[in-house]
């Protein structure tokens, strides 16, 4: 996710650029960039870090242009950097674009494009596009950026300027948002609405595929085969600080409608083209996996409640031993860890101190090292010897969704490839895997379009003040989940059990009226589960199932069912997370809670 805004009119297009620019702030945040065309040639300037690193290089310089782009990034292809920052340029500085997305091909086309004579400087996919603008240019822009457009696959917003075309700018839409803001003899382009508000609250949204072509006073719209789109406007009533959240009550809300994207997002580009096999950026082979007899998977918290699923795909599929552990209990007991242990620290932030500290014992002990997170340039990605990053964009609410559910994607991809490197998998079951992981955002979207229902259960239970959370295997991992999101935003009092557990002692706390929450989805245990969760009923508990789709027992026990479309029993932890999320959502909402910040919480936990 990047923030990416334009504009052009009369006024000195700077000012709107940085104004612009802060509000998209939380879009990403690790380095940030402008360019004006100032006449004689287009003035750039960009830094690394927040947004005041950059007001503070272009302080004091005289900048009148009044058309210009800027950026605000949150790296995936390259880490922050002066130089990964956008906006980027071709090789005469005669283009400059800014991007939001993944070009999935670039590789391909930047090795094209340097073997045509094209010098790139940043490690970046985005680059790619201004080369091919001026291999392209043909002196007409909207016709040369169509054809650059048909050039690249992924997905983008982007916005185009030219040096030669000073009354003009261009940017087009896939899969990411993308706002023209209409003014008076001025014109905006942002990401997002609240960039644009304080300007107008007149603006275009634009579709996919569509291309924009804004001058002063036009905007003209075109769709993917050149014809021209007669658009409504749409009229913004929201205040500034919804339109920040998208128009959501909250960023945890968001955020929880942002996954299907973000695993997306994840798994894009991972896949092998004729769709048989997991390709991750790591160089593994038979001999690497060979040399490893220990797997231990690190993490705090939610990222922790992955690495619990991560054990169980590893040793389920790639046949390794795993072990889990909290950062913070790891590193004080002298683990066993030897050049024969692979250590994976799984962080969202990339920052949480206890992790990070894991991990440089790791390394001191002579571990292998691969390093799982969000943010491309943290100081667990420079630390670990190898990184795989989450796509998840930056998370603002402190209760961590997307960032979950896309670390549980990509573990689920890495047991995958290394079950493929070591052939502990036949070649029919991983294409059925693969098959069914391509259908998860789009099933994500489906559990996200019924949420009725848990708002009563919400409302219904969200005043009690104990709740269980049950399940066997891969269920008993949510669950853990889903407790920790009830406790930590709703601040009930929530507790995880292996189902089989009960008997041993939790069972003396259940009694009439207590909500328990029972996953019932993993085929290979679900006899025993129906048995657990007939022991929760006679004594009277109210009992919400998560069940798949299909399954017509499972209503015969419980006082109510919540169904997740169906999958591999693998993969449905992707989908039974998500009414727990809202669950907890909505129990903090009834309790009135203040949700993306509870309290004692903060972000990144970055002191021991
Ligand atoms: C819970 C939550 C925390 C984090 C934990 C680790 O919703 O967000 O439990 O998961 O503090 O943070 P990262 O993943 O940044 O290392």
């Amino acid at each position: 996710m990047c923030g990416i805004v334009g504009y052009i009119g009369d006024n000195k297009a700077l000012n709107f650029l940085l104004q612009g620019l802060s509000k998209l702030e939380y879009r990403g945040y690790d380095s940030a960039g402008i360019a004006v065309n100032c006449g004689e040639n287009i003035f750039v300037e960009k830094a690394v870090g927040r947004l005041d690193a950059l007001k503070e290089k272009l302080h004091n310089q005289k900048i009148d242009g009044t058309i210009g782009i800027g950026h605000t990034r949150w790296a995936t292809h390259g880490r922050p950097s002066d130089r990964n920052a956008h906006p980027h340029t071709d090789c005469q500085e005669n283009f400059v674009v800014v991007h939001n997305g993944i070009i999935e091909n670039y590789m391909a086309l930047k090795e094209n494009l340097i073997s045509r004579g094209h010098k790139f400087i940043s490690e970046t996919d985005t680059e790619v596009v201004p080369h091919l603008l001026e291999e392209f240019y043909n002196g007409n822009f909207l016709e040369s950026v169509q054809k650059v457009l048909k050039k690249i696959e992924g997905s983008y917003s982007l916005v185009f300027m030219s040096k030669a075309h000073p009354d003009t700018l261009i940017c087009a839409k896939q899969d990411n948002p993308l706002v023209v803001g209409l003014g008076n003899g001025e014109n905006f382009i942002a990401s997002d609405i609240p960039a644009i508000i304080s300007k107008t609250r007149n603006a275009y949204i634009l579709n996919d595929g569509e291309i924009a072509v804004v001058k002063k006073d036009s905007v003209k719209i075109f769709n993917r085969n050149g014809e021209v789109v007669e658009k409504k406007i749409f009229h913004v009533n929201w205040n500034a600080e919804a339109a920040e959240k998208g128009g959501y009550e909250h960023f945890m809300l968001k955020e929880i409608n942002e996954q299907p994207k973000a695993v997306r997002d994840t798994i894009s580009k991972r896949i092998s083209k004729d769709g048989a096999s997991i390709e991750l950026e790591l160089g593994w082979d038979k001999n690497f996996l060979d040399s490893i007899n220990k797997i231990y998977i690190i993490a705090c918290g939610t990222a922790y409640h992955a690495g619990l699923v991560a054990k169980f795909y590893i040793e389920k599929l790639a046949r390794k031993l795993v072990e889990v552990d909290v950062a913070s209990e790891y590193r004080y007991r002298n683990p066993i860890v030897d050049d024969k242990t692979l250590v994976i620290v799984i962080s969202q932030s990339g920052e949480t101190s206890d992790t990070l500290a894991a991990l440089k014992e790791s390394r001191r002990l002579g571990a292998k090292t691969l390093a799982i997170t969000n943010v491309v340039g943290s100081s667990i990605a420079r630390e670990a010897e190898q990184v795989i990053y989450t796509v998840a964009g930056p998370e603002i609410a402190v209760a961590s969704t997307k960032a979950y559910t896309t670390q549980l994607i990509l573990v689920f991809m890495l047991a995958l490839y290394m079950a493929q490197i070591g052939k502990t998998i036949s070649t029919e079951r991983a294409r059925e895997l693969i098959d069914l992981l391509k259908k998860i955002p789009a099933q994500i979207s489906e559990t996200l379009s019924d949420v009725d229902p848990i708002k009563t259960f919400a409302r219904q239970y969200g005043f009690n003040e104990d709740v269980f959370y049950i399940g066997r295997s891969l269920d008993y991992c949510v669950a853990l989940e889903g407790a920790l999101k009830l406790k930590e935003i709703s601040y009930i009092h929530a507790e995880a059990y292996a189902s089989g557990e009960l008997k041993h002692g939790t069972l003396a706390l259940i009694v009439e009226g207590v909500p328990v929450i029972a996953l019932a989805t993993q085929k290979s245990v679900y006899e025993k589960t129906i048995s657990n969760i007939k022991e929760v009923k006679a004594r009277d508990a109210v009992v919400i199932g998560i069940g798949a789709a299909g399954d017509t027992e499972l209503e015969k026990y419980l006082d109510h069912v919540i169904f997740v479309p169906n999958t591999d029993e693998l993969l449905i932890p992707l989908l039974t997370v998500v009414p727990l999320q809202l669950l907890a959502y909505y129990a903090a909402i009834t309790r009135g809670c203040d949700v993306d910040k509870p309290r004692n919480l903060a972000k990144s936990v970055t002191v021991e």
